[in-house]
């Protein structure tokens, strides 16, 4: 799967770099890529995550901010459901994912055959400022939704890059993704929602013994 989507990188390209496990087998694999082709490619992070996988394979970094646009981004994903909306975030790299996405011209997405659902079952991964912790949660209740501040093993909360909490949302079963997350962006201090309204234009969805269907 990673290394089929090597084809959608060319010389010269701006690449972003999604976090996780799909993201992290896809920079290995870009990292031997670009060294064999001699290709000359900068690539983003989303994460400190990513950045030292990419860092180790000797792929030379840029910043968000130092680019016009990404040509491709590689990600992986949560949950995707049959309109392909995908919820991200598990991780807590949302908003920088997020950023990315909107930047690049295309978004390749991989993910395990699991994660593929009718209708979004899991919790929406919503990054909010800290001192707006329980004005969120109501606005998430009005909602429908159930928001748990999310946290380490030992009970620490956990803080994004960006330094803010993340609270998981429990909506039970979504089925207008695009409303529900157009309403909890407007919540004030909600600084991203785990439904991405940007789409994939590529989907690779991974099936037993290294088999993949493109979507
Ligand atoms: C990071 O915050 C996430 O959006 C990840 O991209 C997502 O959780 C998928 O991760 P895996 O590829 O590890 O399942």
């Amino acid at each position: 799967m990673s290394t089929d989507a090597l084809k959608f990188v060319k010389d010269g390209f701006v690449i972003g770099l999604g976090s996780g496990r799909a993201a992290t087998s896809f920079v290995k694999s870009l990292s031997s890529f670009i060294k064999i082709k001699n290709y000359s490619i900068k690539a983003v992070p989303t994460s400190l995550q990513i950045k030292l996988i990419a860092e180790k394979g000797g792929i030379p970094l840029v910043e968000a901010d130092h680019v016009e646009y990404i040509d491709v981004v590689f990600d992986g994903a949560d949950q995707i459901d049959s309109q392909k909306f995908v919820i991200k975030g598990g991780g807590g790299a949302l908003l920088r994912e997020n950023i990315l996405f909107n930047l690049s011209k295309k978004v390749v997405v991989m993910a395990d055959k699991s994660k593929f659902v009718k209708n979004f079952t899991r919790e929406v991964p919503v990054e909010v400022h800290p001192l707006a912790r329980n004005s969120v949660i109501d606005a998430i209740r009005k909602l429908g939704g159930n928001a748990q501040l999310r946290s380490l093993d030992r009970g620490y909360p956990f803080f994004t890059e960006n330094g803010n909490i993340i609270l998981d949302c429990n909506f039970g079963t979504i089925k207008n993704p695009k409303s529900l997350t157009q309403k909890i962006k407007q919540i004030t201090g909600v600084m991203e929602s785990g439904i991405f309204l940007r789409k994939p234009d590529v989907i690779y969805k991974a099936k037993t013994g290294g088999k993949f269907e493109i979507i």
